[in-house]
């Protein structure tokens, strides 16, 4: 009460003394009028759509519909924003593609293709893998000079190809390149202007394979350091090695992850989409028209991340989920702090030794409490690290992808310029490879694996532990613990929708008869 008084009396009254009544009155008379203005200003987009069918929205929208509303008198607010003239930046049909001035590009040969019919000469691969019948496009970039359209087909080393363009619209651009596959899961193709997407065909008669959209390379590449991990598949739980790998370069100063997708649980899918949805990563889905195992994808998938990463990164890693690339040498402490001391344009690509360490269990499925996933971390639970292994073991890279020909697994096997493989002493750095000791696709790797003895317990370095530990707790907790509300809240949500009932109230209700 006496708040209500001093408070019209300073702005209504100015101090004067008079009737308290009067008070009250005017405070009345303000709450009127701000109850008038809101019932003006209800927008009044539903006033004249039947009860019948705002009735059903509201099922399914959560607002409060007046659907016999006052007679309010209509505002033209909508309607004075109408004018004649068409905005002329949508000022197109249905038809039109844009003049863009960095795709308005005809190139009509392809760079180094004196050194790749060399290379093809030699025979540089010519191992055919599986059956496919067409090139089987997997996915296309545009650099200044030529657009690298990556397959999944193995099997067509050699074959003559027509590189076909669309326009914005997927109209074909009658204006084909002939090229041939090479290396074996590649085709160099030309620039045409206004191309967006791409196919490849064997024929000029034949219907191509779907087209595919043309990413663009052609600026400077926008990360420093980037990883690819190989293909997803296979029935051990992932989420937690998932969210291990990306915390963990992250540490190493990775900025962008290319994660290539087979086949993953719903609940492991959570995660990867969480990573996409904050520009962690792109998932590849590894699919295509042909018969394939899912762990013969290693190629096609190795294939694909090199010429991806072109102008995209200054540095890939390629590797595999159970993978983890770490600097041994404290005056580096972290993957891109040692990237920035390369300054040699020879070093092209850095390889990596490994050690092995003896995993015996599988990930857990799901989260079940911090303290379980702080017990289960990879880099907690197994740590009995074998020998270094020597210079063919198994070794990983890290490339500058725009210098490297032709890539496979553990080496290139045709560089632009520079030296095929440094060799990184393991006192700088080396490959900590988790192996699981059950066999899964491959006969023999516990073998090889234990013949890299002693094996003897080496933690992974201090601040990584405590740092990834942090981070990942994290992630986990964001994307798989999600924050819950009493039954009585959501059923009030339930009932919103045409009076529906919420699944535990029911149960509720169920125990209480
Ligand atoms: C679309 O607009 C272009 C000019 O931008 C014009 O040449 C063409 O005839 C239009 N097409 C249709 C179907 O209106
Ligand atoms: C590639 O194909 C051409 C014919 O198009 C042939 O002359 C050449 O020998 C082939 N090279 C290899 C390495 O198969
Ligand atoms: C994918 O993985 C799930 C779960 O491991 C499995 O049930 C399913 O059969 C797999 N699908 C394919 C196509 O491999
Ligand atoms: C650059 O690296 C190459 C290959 O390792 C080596 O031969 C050359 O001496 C290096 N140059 C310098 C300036 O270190
Ligand atoms: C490490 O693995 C070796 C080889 O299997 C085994 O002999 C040794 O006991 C293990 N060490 C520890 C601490 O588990």
């Amino acid at each position: 009460m006496l708040g209500r008084d001093v408070f019209c009396r300073s702005i209504l009254l100015r101090n004067e003394v008079s009737d308290p009544k009067r008070y009250h009155l005017f405070f009345v008379l303000l709450v009127l009028l701000f109850l008038l203005t809101c019932l003006f200003s209800y927008p009044d987009a539903y006033s004249n759509i039947p009860k019948k069918v705002t009735d059903e929205v509201a099922r399914y929208i959560p607002i409060t519909l007046q659907s016999s509303s006052p007679t309010i008198v209509t505002s033209n607010f909508q309607n004075s924003h109408l004018k004649t003239r068409e905005d002329p930046y949508f000022a197109f049909n249905s038809s039109d593609c844009p003049t863009e001035e960095w795709n308005n590009i005809r190139t009509s040969s392809i760079p180094n293709s004196k050194l790749h019919r060399e290379w093809l000469d030699k025979k540089l691969k010519t191992i055919k893998y599986l059956y496919h019948t067409s090139p089987s496009v997997l996915a296309a970039f545009v650099h200044k000079d030529q657009i690298i359209v990556t397959l999944t087909s193995e099997n067509q080393y050699n074959t003559t190809v027509y590189c076909r363009y669309y326009d914005c619209r997927r109209r074909e651009i009658s204006d084909h390149f002939e090229s041939v596959i090479f290396p074996q899961s590649t085709v160099f193709c030309a620039r045409r202007p206004g191309a967006k997407y791409i196919s490849i065909s064997k024929t000029l008669k034949e219907n191509p394979e779907y087209s595919v959209p043309i990413v663009p390379r052609t600026q400077r590449p926008p990360h420093y350091f980037t990883v690819c991990m190989a293909t997803l598949y296979g029935d051990e739980p992932k989420f937690l090695q998932i969210v291990d790998f990306i915390e963990y370069y992250k540490l190493q100063g990775a900025t962008f992850f290319h994660i290539y997708l087979r086949n993953v649980t719903d609940y492991d899918r959570v995660l990867l989409d969480d990573y996409v949805r904050t520009g962690d990563i792109e998932i590849i889905k590894m699919h295509d028209h042909y018969w394939r195992d899912d762990f013969m994808w290693h190629n096609s998938q190795i294939n694909d991340c090199h010429h991806r990463n072109k102008y995209f990164s200054k540095w890939t890693a390629v590797i595999d989920i159970d993978e983890r690339i770490e600097i041994r040498d404290d005056s580096y402490r972290t993957v891109a702090n040692y990237l920035d001391t390369v300054h040699n344009s020879s070093i092209v690509n850095l390889h990596f030794l490994v050690q092995w360490v003896i995993k015996q269990n599988n990930t857990p499925a799901r989260y079940e409490s911090d303290e379980q996933l702080i017990r289960e971390m990879i880099f907690h639970k197994y740590q009995n690290t074998s020998k270094v292994g020597d210079l063919w073991n198994q070794p990983k890279c890290i490339i500058r992808p725009e210098k490297i020909g032709a890539m496979t697994i553990h080496l290139p096997t045709a560089v632009y310029e520079g030296e095929q493989f440094t060799p990184v002493p393991p006192s700088v750095g080396v490959v900590r490879h988790y192996r699981n000791v059950e066999q899964r696709v491959f006969a023999g790797a516990l073998q090889r694996m234990m013949s890299h003895g002693p094996f003897t317990l080496l933690p992974i370095p201090h601040w990584i532990d405590e740092e990834l530990t942090k981070t990942i707790v994290r992630r986990v907790k964001w994307v798989y613990n999600p924050v819950d509300v009493e039954c009585i809240k959501k059923q009030r949500t339930y009932n919103i929708h045409g009076g529906i009932s919420a699944p535990c109230w029911l149960e509720e209700q169920a125990m209480n008869d």
